[in-house]
């Protein structure tokens, strides 16, 4: 089926946990082709906004569609569209390259011929080809990430989420990341949903950012948009108010110091 309209596009989606409300009632809109951000600090409801999208958690209240599919009464075509890196590493060390990626493609019913042409596509689109029958536990963190993402690319994924693609990778590693993510959107038609906390890397690789913290987007918007426009005006004004000593009587605006942590830290790294 050819999907017309946004690859994602979410209706109010929210996730509580007791009373902790991790996603509160987010509406974003991802166009095909895409590469979107979601940044934000720990904690700020990215992971849980991606499991819901890829319908590993149900929401608690509202809806997305993904692919044209709705994430709760139309699951299973989700599922077929998708690919997923997950924050933590789930490839099995003490298994090849080759064999972490023939177990996953087995559980997704490719077999014979097909599955391992795809194996060596996927190895060698990310720079693995080499790689293939070493166990992973020699594998560099940046292997290990690369091999996961060569993983999540097996069933041609229409629509691909990476939750934190670089964590803990060194500035090098992190930025050759990048590059491999570059060319998933350049040669394969695939939208892609990122999470990071650094606005660096959104600012590197996204078409489009949402901030998000507490479960609220709280702006979206291009990285240059993001950037600057707002920042002058919320810079001074949250310094300000940080320095009178509002927010630590809860007056300002939680919103305002995560925006300003998270350009704050990108402007730092400039300096
Ligand atoms: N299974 C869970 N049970 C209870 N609380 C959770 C669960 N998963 C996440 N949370 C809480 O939800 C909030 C958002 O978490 P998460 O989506 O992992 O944030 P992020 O990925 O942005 O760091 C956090 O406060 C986290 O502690
Ligand atoms: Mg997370």
């Amino acid at each position: 089926m050819i999907v017309v309209g946004p690859a994602i596009k979410t209706f109010n989606l929210t996730k509580r946990f007791g009373n902790l409300v991790a996603v509160d009632h987010i509406n974003i809109e991802i166009a095909q082709g895409e590469i979107f951000g979601l940044l934000g600090p720990n904690g700020a409801g990215k992971t849980t906004t991606i499991h819901m999208l890829a319908t590993i958690l149900k929401p608690t209240e509202g809806t997305a569609l993904v692919g044209g599919y709705d994430v709760i009464r139309e699951s299973k075509a989700v599922r077929e569209k998708i690919g997923i890196v997950f924050q933590d590493v789930t490839v099995d060390r003490n298994l090849t390259g080759y064999e972490n990626l023939w177990v996953y493609g087995k559980l997704y019913g490719l077999a014979g011929g097909v599955l391992k042409e795809r194996i060596f596509d996927a190895l060698k689109f990310m720079g693995l080809e080499k790689w293939k029958d070493v166990p992973v536990r020699k594998y560099s963190g940046g292997m290990i990430r690369r091999l996961e993402i060569a993983r999540s690319l097996l069933n041609e994924p229409e629509i691909l989420f990476l939750d934190e693609p670089t964590l803990g990778l060194d500035p090098h590693t992190r930025a050759y990341t990048w590059e491999f993510i570059r060319r998933i959107k350049k040669e394969k038609d695939v939208t892609i949903l990122l999470t990071t906390h650094y606005l660096e890397e959104a600012d590197a690789l996204c078409d489009r950012i949402a901030i998000i913290d507490f479960g609220k987007i709280i702006a979206i918007g291009t990285p240059d948009e993001l950037k600057w426009l707002p920042v002058l005006l919320i810079w001074v004004c949250s310094g300000v108010f940080d320095y009178l000593g509002y927010c630590q009587h809860g007056l300002l605006p939680r919103h305002l110091l995560t925006y300003r942590r998270v350009i704050g830290s990108y402007i730092d790294g400039h300096h």
